[in-house]
Parts: structure tokens; C-alpha cells; sequence
């Protein structure tokens, strides 16, 4: 759900591999662009059916005239992807929410280490235009089940043909190679001040960050399209008052309620999408309280500095909290 919804005109749907398609948008009005530019890493919400509403990264940087996203189908969808797939049409009019960047590539890298699981080549096939483009370093490791179910592999094999040697590819299809992919040894002796990039399943993401457990944090950045369950955010057995400052109203939530839910219980109007702490659509600045962050965008120093929250998942430990909304 998003405050400020756009439309957005389902220009084209395109078989991108098998059970991968994907949606090109475009402004309802013709020969119009939309507000933003896309970045690499950034992604936008679809806002489906029945309040059905899910993120997507985009694949095409630099473009304004339309917006491209690819989508998976998820054998275990709760909708989004089965909705896409089955029912979404040409020709159909969709709101759409964003973008926005939580996984956004540094330009300025001296080298940089992509690591794709599936269909978390999308954000990073985004990043690869972007680098070839700058002419910059880059070494994708691409993981999938086969190379019939990955997407993008023609147009990545042509960027790195015309990179000029700057692109390299490992490609790693479980029904060639038959293992996993060793990620100790595929992401080490990168030089110093390499930053390295994974978006993929948990399982992936869980063994890069084991990888990557002794580099700067700062040049370690994932993301995470799905999570697995969290932890309840903890909040006084007494629950906790909201003061929301721009709207001049202060809202009470109970112990076990969702800081999103209740504010939208009080009739207000958060956006938001996920509600896995994964997507950042509900991201509120905060002025002051002792905030239980638990979602998965924020750095640990982030949630440190504490000067925003994810209302879907994170809670107050503290009596009374204070947001810029
Ligand atoms: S709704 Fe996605 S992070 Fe809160």
C-alpha cells in the first residue's frame, strides 16, 4: 500500500526464462515519463489485487520512460507471483508505489564482487549495466538451478563481451556443476577495497555474510527478497504511545500489536507492502524512543543511530515514542 500511488500502464510482458517473466510499465499517459530515474539496486512496489502488494527490483537504470521488473514464480507464493504469472494482462492498469534504493552500488568502488542466486539476478543484472557503463571492474558469480531457469543470461553474456575485459562471469548451474557453489573460496582474494553485492535465497545469503564476516562492513551490501520469520519486536507488557508529529495525533499499541497495524487501526495511512522488515516501503523517521529495530534493511549501524524505523516489524521498548509522521 503507498500514500502516493502512481499508475502505471502494463506496456509488456516478456518470457525472460522458464517460470520467469518480465513486466514492462510505462506511464498511463503516452509520450510521458515518470518522476524517477531508475538506479541500480532500486526497486518498486506493485500494488496487485485485494491489497495484494509486493517489491520488485528493476532491471533497467538510467530509464525513465518506463519501468521493467522480472518476477519468479514462487511455488509457495502467497500471491504475488502467481497473481503476475496467471492473471496480469497487457493492456491492464496498475498503481504502483516507489522507487526506492536500500541496495544501492557504490560507483566509486575500485573493483566489485556481484553474487545472483536465482532471481536475485535482477537488482544485480541492474548493477552490471550500471558498471559496464562506468567502465568499472566487475566479477559476477551467477548461481541457478539451470541455465533454462536463469534469467538474463544472453543479455549478460553480451555485456561482458562488450566490456572490454571489465566484466567477468563464473556461471554456476546446479545441473552442470552439481555442487554448490564454494563461496569462501569464490569471494576471497578479492584486492583491498573491493565491495561485494548478494541478493539471492536465505540459504546464499546466510553463507555470504559468513564469507564476508571479516570485511569492512561497509563494502558488504545484500538483499534480502524474502525472510525468514522474525522475532516479535519486544514492547512494554503496558504496550507503548506513539506521538506522530506531523499528523498532530498520538496513537496507543498493545502489547503484541504491530506499531503498522495500529496506526493503521487509528485510520491513518502508512505505506507499506512486505511486512517482513525486507522491502523498506514503511520507513519512518524517528525524532526519539528506544526503538526495537528488527528488520533486515537497516545496517547495525543504522539501527544504532536510530534515526529511522520499519513499522512493520520494529517496536518500542520504552513507554512512549516520538515519529516524524
Ligand atoms: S513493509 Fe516492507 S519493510 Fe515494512
Amino acid at each position: 500500500m503507498s500514500s502516493n500511488p502512481l499508475k502505471a500502464l502494463v506496456y509488456q510482458l516478456r518470457h525472460e526464462a522458464a517460470g520467469i517473466v518480465s513486466v514492462e510499465l510505462r506511464p498511463v499517459a503516452p509520450a510521458t515519463e515518470f518522476a524517477q530515474t531508475v538506479e541500480a539496486g532500486a526497486h518498486i512496489d506493485l500494488h496487485l489485487a485485494d491489497g495484494l502488494s509486493r517489491s520488485y527490483s528493476l532491471t533497467n537504470p538510467g530509464e525513465r520512460h518506463r519501468y521493467v521488473v522480472a518476477v519468479t514464480l514462487d511455488r509457495a507464493s502467497r500471491g504475488g507471483s502467481r497473481y503476475v504469472h496467471g492473471q496480469l494482462r497487457v493492456g491492464q492498469t496498475l498503481s504502483i508505489g516507489g522507487p526506492r534504493n536500500h541496495f544501492a552500488l557504490d560507483e566509486a568502488a575500485p573493483r566489485s564482487v556481484l553474487l545472483a542466486g536465482g532471481i536475485g539476478i535482477t537488482p544485480i543484472y541492474a548493477m552490471l549495466q550500471r558498471l559496464v557503463a562506468l567502465g568499472r571492474p566487475a566479477h559476477l558469480i551467477y548461481c541457478a538451478a539451470s541455465r533454462e531457469t536463469a534469467a538474463f543470461v544472453p543479455q549478460i553474456q553480451a555485456l561482458s563481451a562488450h566490456s572490454g575485459g571489465q566484466l567477468s562471469v563464473d556461471w554456476h548451474f546446479k545441473s552442470e556443476r552439481g555442487v554448490r557453489p564454494a563461496l569462501d573460496a569464490l569471494l576471497g582474494g578479492q584486492p583491498e577495497g573491493t565491495h561485494f553485492y548478494c541478493c539471492g535465497p536465505l540459504s546464499m545469503l546466510d553463507d555470504y555474510e559468513r564469507a564476508c564476516a571479516q570485511r569492512d562492513p561497509a563494502h558488504v551490501h545484500l538483499e534480502r527478497f524474502g525472510a525468514a520469520p522474525l522475532p516479535p519486536a519486544q514492547t512494554p507488557e503496558t504496550g507503548y504511545c506513539v506521538e506522530l508529529r506531523k499528523s498532530g495525533k498520538t496513537v496507543r499499541v498493545e502489547p503484541g500489536v504491530a506499531l503498522l497495524d495500529a496506526l493503521i487501526d487509528a485510520g491513518m495511512n502508512p505505506d507499506y507492502s512486505c511486512r517482513e522488515g525486507v522491502c523498506g516501503a514503511c520507513e519512518v523517521k524517528v525524532i526519539s524512543g528506544d526503538v526495537d529495530h528488527r528488520d533486515l534493511i537497516l545496517t547495525k549501524q543504522e539501527q544504532a543511530a536510530n534515526r529511522s524505523m520499519m513499522i512493520c516489524v520494529s517496536g518500542c521498548r520504552s513507554g512512549n515514542l516520538v515519529l516524524d509522521f
